[in-house]
């Protein structure tokens, strides 16, 4: 379980109050989605959720451990061992290939045994096989996308946080996305964490979270 505890984000640059003392509570298992209009925060909360960001208050608890309170190797570590983390823009390795590209996240921490069997796995669970040893620039965005799922689930995280992770593909692929999420978190029982301003994709939400200038203004499903 994750708890967001009065988590006040203040930019210096402009004095944005991007964030203002906002209580959450995500459950394991679930899958939330982080609605709200351009500017409303999703990206400072999933920033601060993932420990990428820090907050300028309140506390963020993992499991019992504040992640606030960490130094940064240690976020870092705890990080790579607990969290999948999937971008708007896909963040692949260009010169490396499907495969490659979901094995390197398994370099370290060292928790899987079998790299490449794990990744080969993974590409069947995203549909991606096909994509093994083609490199990004020779991949669709709906494919980068897929690699990059692949690659986020590769050392089995508990909680899989997704950042508009639709924004840059046409229809099609997003409904594809978003439903590959949904099994991910059904099957591998991975909570799932990620935002998106389309209301189109909403229903695949357990529980939606709308963001209204910083604060939680409406949370829709069980809380
Ligand atoms: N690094 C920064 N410095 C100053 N202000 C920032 C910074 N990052 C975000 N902001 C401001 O904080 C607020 C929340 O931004 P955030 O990126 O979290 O919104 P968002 O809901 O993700 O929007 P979008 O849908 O456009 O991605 C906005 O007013 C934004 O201008
Ligand atoms: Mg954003």
């Amino acid at each position: 379980m994750i708890e967001v505890q009065n988590v006040e984000k203040v930019y210096e640059f402009g004095k944005v109050r991007a964030l203002k003392r906002i209580t959450l509570k995500f459950e394991d298992g679930k899958f939330y989605i982080i609605a709200g209009a351009s500017g409303s925060g999703k990206t400072t909360l999933l920033n601060i959720l993932t420990g990428i960001d820090r907050p300028t208050g309140g506390r963020v608890v993992v499991d019992g451990t504040d992640i606030t309170a960490m130094g940064e190797k240690e976020l870092r570590r705890y990080r790579l061992e607990n969290f999948g983390i999937i971008f708007q823009f896909f963040y692949l390795v260009p010169y490396l290939t499907g495969l490659e590209n979901v094995m390197l996240p398994m370099k370290y921490p060292r928790k899987i045994r079998n790299p490449e069997g794990r990744a080969l796995e993974l590409l069947r669970l995203v549909n991606a096989e096909h994509l093994k040893d083609k490199t990004p620039s020779q991949m669709s965005g709906g494919e980068m996308q897929r690699i990059a799922i692949a690659r986020a689930l590769a050392n089995k995280p508990k909680y899989l946080f997704a950042d508009e992770p639709t924004a840059n593909l046409d229809w099609e692929n997003k409904m594809r996305v978003w439903k590959l999420l949904r099994r991910i978190n059904e099957e591998e029982g991975v909570t799932v964490i990620a935002s998106t301003h389309e209301r189109e994709f909403f229903e695949f939400a357990d529980v939606l979270i709308l963001l209204r200038d910083g604060e939680v203004h409406e949370v829709k499903g069980s809380p």
